[in-house]
């Protein structure tokens, strides 16, 4: 077994099968779902696809209140959320945190600051329902297997677990806890996205064919800075090399595709350009003697994977942070009758004009999502990746309040995190196809399409 195969949970069932393949393996790998398909699988799983969340007000707790814990829980606030805990392993973080739940004029919640593992401690308690887990990614399949063992809900941050054990792991946790785990993809959210979404089902682009998602964003300083991120994120591209990142890109798209309801990603290519950014980097912005010179890179700065859909949609991901690049996530849907493409958002459906040039998407403003009609202008107002932030979290409430099932599940979760280990695999192996595993048992066949789409 590689490294990476040992990392990335892709154990001995792959290895066996990587064998069989032989001279085959360079035309296909069908390596994800055997290890699943036997002994304790065989017992019958049950589902939560459209299972609703225990309708009530929520008591929210949050692991991680570090840079985008303290912004998920301004966001929260501002949507009337109830925060009852909060656990960080630096305690002037949660008392930083604290004190904003305070001045939103909430009773002060308790704090868990006793070590790394002081969540286990905050999970036991009976007064909180749902927890939202914004730590750096290795802790973010831990916390939420423990959640929901303790009968919590659960939001973990994008991008979701890393290796393809946790997808397992998460998966069959909700299933026997009958507790949620969801991704907190906030793009899904964006005002683009959400109006998009809903032309894309009022049938405006045809049937689809493509798709184009990315995460562009240069992030060679956030890595080596003394703080935050830098602490832990840049360690993970010392690790593997593939998409480390990506379910900004990609689950605006597969929302667009409908994947996970009525089609499910069938098998992905990936290959990676050199890495040399964080080299170059480095060079120029640190001093002789820094024990970061010693590092070694692996992830390449431009991962580019391709995915093929069952039904034979094709879907381009991309990811590079460490090289100058303007901020891009690339959003692009196409079909038979037209195209939407992000930065800047344009449209040109089919006969549209006659030169051949795009229209603003303001054109189609008539498709506001009616959560951005509804609380748009406050989500501008609180901020949060221009409003996406609010938008998403009010939508979260709104669906435990009234006991609906997550826009987005335990399904999604896991089949947007396991991009990351599958392009790895892909990439060790000279760009070779790797196949999904189904982790909805087939039932992706007979679903129906998320709510956020339907919403009237
Ligand atoms: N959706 C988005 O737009 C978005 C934006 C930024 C970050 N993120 C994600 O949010 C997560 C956190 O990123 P960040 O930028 O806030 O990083 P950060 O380093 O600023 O915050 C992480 C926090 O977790 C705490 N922590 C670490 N280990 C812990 C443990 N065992 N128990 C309790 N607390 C622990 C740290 O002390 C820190 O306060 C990551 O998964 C990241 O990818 C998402």
């Amino acid at each position: 077994m590689n490294s990476d195969e040992k990392s990335l949970g892709l154990g001995s069932w792959s290895r066996r099968r990587f064998v069989q393949m032989g001279a085959a393996s360079a035309v296909g790998l069908s390596v994800m779902n055997l290890a699943h398909a036997s002994g304790e699988d065989s017992i019958t799983r049950g589902t939560m696809i459209d299972i609703p969340f225990d309708k009530r007000s929520p008591r929210i707790a949050f692991i991680g209140t570090g840079k985008r814990g303290t912004s998920l829980l301004e966001n929260l606030l501002a949507a009337d959320g109830q925060v009852v805990a909060l656990c960080d392993v630096v305690p002037e973080h949660a008392q930083h945190a604290a004190s904003l739940v305070v001045a939103a004029g909430q009773a002060k919640p308790q704090l868990y600051t006793d070590g790394p593992y002081a969540f286990e401690a905050m999970l036991s308690m009976n007064d909180i329902d749902l927890v939202l887990v914004a730590t750096p990614w290795s802790w973010h399949a831990e916390m939420a297997v423990a959640a929901m063992k303790h009968g919590k809900d659960v939001c973990i941050e994008v991008p979701g677990v890393v290796t393809l054990d946790e997808c397992w792991e998460i998966v069959k946790t909700s299933e026997q806890t009958r507790k949620h785990c969801m991704m907190l993809e906030n793009c899904c959210y964006g005002y683009n996205e959400t109006l998009i979404l809903r032309m894309v089902h009022d049938g405006k682009f045809g049937e689809l064919l493509y798709g184009e998602g990315a995460y562009l964003h240069d992030l060679r300083e956030e890595l080596f800075s003394d703080n935050g991120e830098g602490l832990w994120r840049r360690a993970e591209h010392t690790k593997r090399d593939g998409n480390l990142y990506p379910s900004h890109g990609l689950g605006p798209v597969a929302n667009y595709m409908d994947m996970q309801r009525g089609d499910r990603f069938d098998y992905i290519v990936s290959m990676s350009s050199p890495q040399r950014g964080l080299d170059q980097y480095r060079k120029e912005h640190l001093h002789a003697g820094d024990p970061r010179l010693e590092e070694r890179y692996v992830t390449g700065d431009m991962n580019t994977s391709l995915i093929k859909t069952a039904k034979g949609l094709t879907i381009t991901v991309k990811h590079a942070v460490s090289t100058p690049h303007p901020y891009d996530r690339i959003n692009l849907i196409a079909g038979t009758k037209g195209i939407f493409q992000d930065y800047p958002p344009r449209i040109y459906l089919d006969g549209q004009n006659k030169d051949e040039s795009y229209m603003p998407i303001d054109t189609w403003k008539q498709y506001a999502h009616p959560l951005w009609q509804k609380e748009g202008q406050l989500a501008a107002k609180i901020g949060g990746h221009g409003g996406m932030d609010y938008i998403m979290l009010y939508r979260l409430l709104q669906c435990v309040r009234e006991g609906l099932p997550p826009d987005m599940d335990v399904y999604d979760a896991a089949s947007w995190s396991v991009i990351g280990p599958l392009s790895v695999s892909s990439v060790s192996r000279g760009s070779a196809p790797i196949e999904f595993p189904d982790f909805t048992q087939s039932k992706w066949m007979q679903r129906n399409i998320s709510a956020i789409a339907t919403q009237a």
